[in-house]
């Protein structure tokens, strides 16, 4: 047993749930006409509503107990004041500071690291207005018209997600591409849609040592010499964002197109740094800024905001709930809004990555689940898609809906009904349906008994599942900013509470490595025994294949 499952929080949750597993939220909402208000809470124009979830008051003041007894506060101060909480690598995680707006200084070994993440915001600023006002051309004189960034991960993922997002905030005539899998396909589709005259690469890689990030780098480099014929143009063309600035000179980048960041920030957590150049190439560096203020709204939320209060440490021991009590083993993102379409992805590697562990911060094996599966589909799609399981299936899925109340594109009245839908879908699976109710409908409809008898149990809805909604006035880059910066301090609250390191990710080292040998035998084309015998034989009948270099 655990200290966290020994602790009288988590005894006193485990009898409160046998209580409470039956109760239904119907009932709790037709006791309580506070419901909402008790259960609902604000920052800025973002409504966290979390009144449609399995709790009661016991409930809530239970999970409090169990982030007071985790001391979730002290955490989040040595998080802020920078302290090696990222305790396998010795390094803090202050992505905080790179957003921090406030200038306060923020320690790291005796130094003030604000001076140094402020004075790699002016080189950004300082290169992108040069790139977008046409002052910083291609080696021929053309406007750098697409950039295509050259990423995986964390050095993808969020610029990826923010460029998608912000789309309506970028600047005409400039289009960012990202490529990221190894897969030789993703490289050569985008390289077919940009010329090289016009199109500045960024390498992103915190290590710059990433077999994908390099590969691609080395063969984008390589079209672009080989279209070009101008070996020189490459130092033009390609610029790099890295804590790893002798192995980008020795690539061919010049020192005043590296963009650096520190070992200190964590690759998911990296968006607000240098390795959001794409996003500031796209944007501007004032909407950049922009999110980089709404992220500070939310860190200030964050430190300062009541427990009960505060929107963060709520979605974390809400997830807590659902993933420890009801053993749910996922959390749905539904973002009614298509410009949230790679959400998901990100949150993925957020969430998973930094909590998808089972050794503790003692060097124990966990007694309990950690991070859960984290998916989603923008709405109304997921409607379309899997709401047949969220709603009648036996799993149980805690899901977030997301969506803004003016949307960027008004079209007749469909955001309207994309309102409507999200107000909908989320009463349903709260609701669900009785079998009076389901009768009703069905005699409405003209069945007779014979039918309804038949038909009756498939109509019937259980309801009770539970839904966070989230609702903001408009998708702009503020409120990017304060809504991922929600998220990550979300993760970060539930690894404190599961006493986990959320910021090392040594579970992606170990394919990698077996990734290289399989290569060396790949290589040789001469059939293999040196695995077990599925690896041996999928090798061998890909070679028979004739497999492709
Ligand atoms: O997935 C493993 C990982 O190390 C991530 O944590 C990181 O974001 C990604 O690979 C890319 O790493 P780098 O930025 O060093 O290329």
């Amino acid at each position: 047993m655990s200290d966290l499952t020994e602790s009288p929080a988590w005894r006193e949750l485990q009898a409160h749930f046998a209580e409470l597993k039956d109760l239904h939220m119907r009932d709790l909402f037709e006791q309580d006409a506070q419901r909402f208000s008790k259960f609902s809470t604000r920052m800025g124009d973002i409504l966290l509503d979390f009144s449609k979830n399995r709790i009661t008051d016991e409930t809530f003041d239970l999970l409090l107990k169990l982030a007071k007894d985790a001391d979730v506060e002290h955490w989040r101060d040595q998080m802020f004041d920078g302290e090696p909480i990222n305790i396998s690598e010795f390094r803090p995680a202050l992505h905080t500071a790179l957003r921090n707006r406030s200038n306060t200084p923020v320690m790291v070994d005796g130094e003030n690291v604000m001076p140094k993440v402020n004075r790699v915001l002016e080189q950004i600023r300082y290169f992108s207005e040069r790139v977008r006002g046409g002052h910083y051309r291609g080696y021929s004189g053309h406007l750098i018209t697409d950039v295509v960034n050259i990423g995986i991960g964390g050095s993808d993922l969020g610029p990826h997600v923010v460029c998608d997002a912000m789309k309506p905030y970028a600047q005409r005539g400039m289009e960012v591409h990202f490529v990221s899998n190894v897969d030789p396909t993703h490289l050569t589709e985008i390289l077919k849609g940009v010329k090289p005259e016009s199109c500045l690469f960024i390498i992103s890689s915190k290590s710059f040592t990433t077999q994908e990030t390099m590969m691609n780098a080395h063969s984008a480099r390589d079209w672009f010499i080989r279209e070009t014929g101008n070996k020189k143009a490459v130092a033009k063309h390609f610029v790099a964002v890295t804590t790893n600035q002798q192995v980008a000179a020795d690539f061919g980048i010049l020192p005043e197109n590296m963009f650096e960041f520190w070992d200190w920030v964590g690759g998911r957590y990296s968006l607000w740094s240098a390795i959001g150049l794409p996003i500031v190439l796209y944007l501007g560096m004032d909407r950049f800024e922009e999110m980089l203020e709404g992220a500070h709204e939310m860190d200030l939320h964050f430190r300062n905001t009541p427990l009960e209060k505060n929107i963060p440490v709520i979605l974390a021991l809400l997830g807590i709930w659902y993933n420890n009590f009801f053993d749910a083993q996922s959390h749905a993102i539904m973002a009614y809004n298509q410009y949230l379409r790679r959400l998901p992805a990100h949150l993925q590697q957020l969430d998973m990555e930094s909590n998808g562990k089972t050794i503790n911060r003692n060097g124990e094996r966990v007694d309990y689940l950690t991070g859960p599966i984290i998916w989603g589909e923008t709405g109304s799609n997921c409607q379309h898609a899997f709401f047949q399981l969220m709603h009648q299936g036996t799993k149980p899925v805690p899901a977030d809906f997301l969506i803004p109340a003016k949307s960027k594109n008004p079209l007749g009245n469909q955001h309207c009904v994309l309102l409507s839908n999200f107000f909908a879908q989320t009463r349903a699976l709260m609701m669900g349906k009785t079998a009076e109710e389901a009768t009703a409908e069905l005699k409405a409809d003209g069945m007779d008994d014979e039918q309804i008898k038949e038909v009756l149990p498939h109509k019937i809805f259980e309801g009770n599942k539970p839904t966070n909604s989230i609702l903001f006035e408009k998708l702009n880059p503020r409120t990017m900013g304060s809504l991922l910066a929600m998220y990550e301090h979300k993760v970060f609250v539930q690894g404190v509470i599961w006493n986990i390191n959320s910021f090392d990710q040594w579970g992606v080292e170990y394919g990698k490595v077996l990734a290289d040998d399989i290569m060396h035998e790949l290589k040789t084309r001469e059939h293999v025994d040196a695995y077990d015998v599925s690896t041996n034989e999928l090798i061998n009948y890909c070679m028979k294949l004739k497999f492709t270099d």
